[in-house]
């Protein structure tokens, strides 16, 4: 008997990538893998994303990662370099970074000796008021980038919707029309849309789509799951029920008795907990998946095990397989339960979970 791991199904992947892709016209795919692809597992992800054009992450590591597991495709560092010391490893590797701030580009400007000059993407905050270069001196900016002997080709012009999840909000029109008007400005290829903005079409105009969240098959929208975007979730997270027993009316179960039972019942216990990246803080009643139907979590959340209320005529058994999310059950409602969105859940699977891609 296994303890949690988690499926990834790479065929839901492969569809999700073909779904998007079509959302994408013939715009290019920049598949973003940060924080171990969102918990699916960095490099076994980029080797699957054969349809792809790049692949984002945040940190060095991540990149370094990559490349040592054989990824060729180019990789993009969404917050760029933090110092001008990591420049040598970004031309050695081949990593393109985002340069957000001034400091970045005076960085690259001075870096002498770099055995080869940089693809780069330039971060204008068009609004969202977190990354890039303030929209008056983003022309600016961009043209010191093609100057620079350091920089190789067409800088590419990014930028970040804060309320792309909210396609009606104002937010977007003003961060629209911001990066319009520097395009307007520059003929530079641009890079505006994250899964929201590509599956609600926000932004004017793309030509390096952004997908996250909505590869892995989730939907970046509240109240809605991936399923309402024709996507199918990638991950189920599954662990096994390592005892039932038969508790009487009354009794306190698990740590501090916060579950007292309201009647004779059957408890199963499953064999996953925070430790393995389950939200301590799931409400009595959030769903847990067992052979067909959901039974309500109760009680608090160990590190290894939780327990749920089988109800007294239950027929799960030591052995069955309980999902906590996945194909049966939306992350994204246990996301609203726990009051969190789905990328949290997703990137806390902790490493002990066993990833098994079939
Ligand atoms: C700059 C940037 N682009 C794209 C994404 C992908 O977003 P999503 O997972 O919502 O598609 C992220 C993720 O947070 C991001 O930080």
């Amino acid at each position: 008997m296994r303890a949690a791991w988690a499926n990834i199904h790479l065929d839901a992947l492969a569809h999700n990538l073909a779904v998007l892709k079509q959302h994408a016209g013939g715009a290019r795919i920049l598949a973003i893998l940060k924080a171990n692809a969102y918990g699916h597992g960095l490099a076994r992800i980029a080797s699957e994303l054969h349809g792809v054009d790049a692949i984002g992450v945040a940190r060095l590591n991540e990149a370094l990662a990559l490349r040592n597991a054989g990824i060729v495709k180019p990789i993009v560092l969404l917050e760029g370099f933090f110092s001008a010391d990591e420049l040598p490893i970004f031309a050695a590797s081949g990593l393109q970074p985002v340069i957000h701030s001034q400091y970045q580009l005076a960085q690259l400007e001075q870096a002498q000796g770099l055995a080869q000059p940089l693809r780069v993407w330039l971060k204008v905050d068009t609004g969202m008021h977190r990354l890039g270069v303030a929209p008056d001196q983003a022309v600016a900016c961009y043209r010191r980038l093609q100057a620079c002997a350091n920089v190789q080709g067409e800088p590419i012009l990014m930028s970040h919707f804060a309320s792309a999840d909210a396609p009606d909000a104002a937010q977007n029109n003003n961060q629209n029309r911001v990066l319009a008007d520097i395009q307007r400005q520059l003929a530079a290829p641009v890079s505006f849309s994250n899964s929201a903005a590509l599956l609600a079409k926000v932004a004017q105009h793309d030509d390096w789509f952004r997908p996250g969240l909505a590869l892995y098959g989730v939907s970046p929208f509240a109240q809605h799951t991936g399923a309402d975007y024709n996507l199918r979730a990638v991950m189920s997270l599954q662990a096994s029920v390592i005892s039932v027993r038969d508790v009487a009316a009354g009794e306190g179960v698990g740590y501090g008795a916060a579950w007292q039972t309201e009647r004779d019942t059957k408890v199963g216990i499953i064999a996953i907990g925070y430790g393995d990246g389950y939200p301590r803080l799931a409400p009595a009643g959030t769903p847990v998946w067992i052979n067909g139907r959901c039974y309500p979590l109760k009680g608090r959340v160990s590190m290894d095990m939780l327990s749920v209320d089988l109800g007294v005529d239950s027929q799960v058994q030591v052995g069955d397989t309980a999902q906590l999310w996945g194909e049966h059950l939306a992350v994204e409602l246990i996301a609203e339960k726990v009051g969190t969105i789905a990328y949290e859940l997703l990137c806390n699977v902790a490493h002990r979970v066993a990833l098994e891609y079939n």
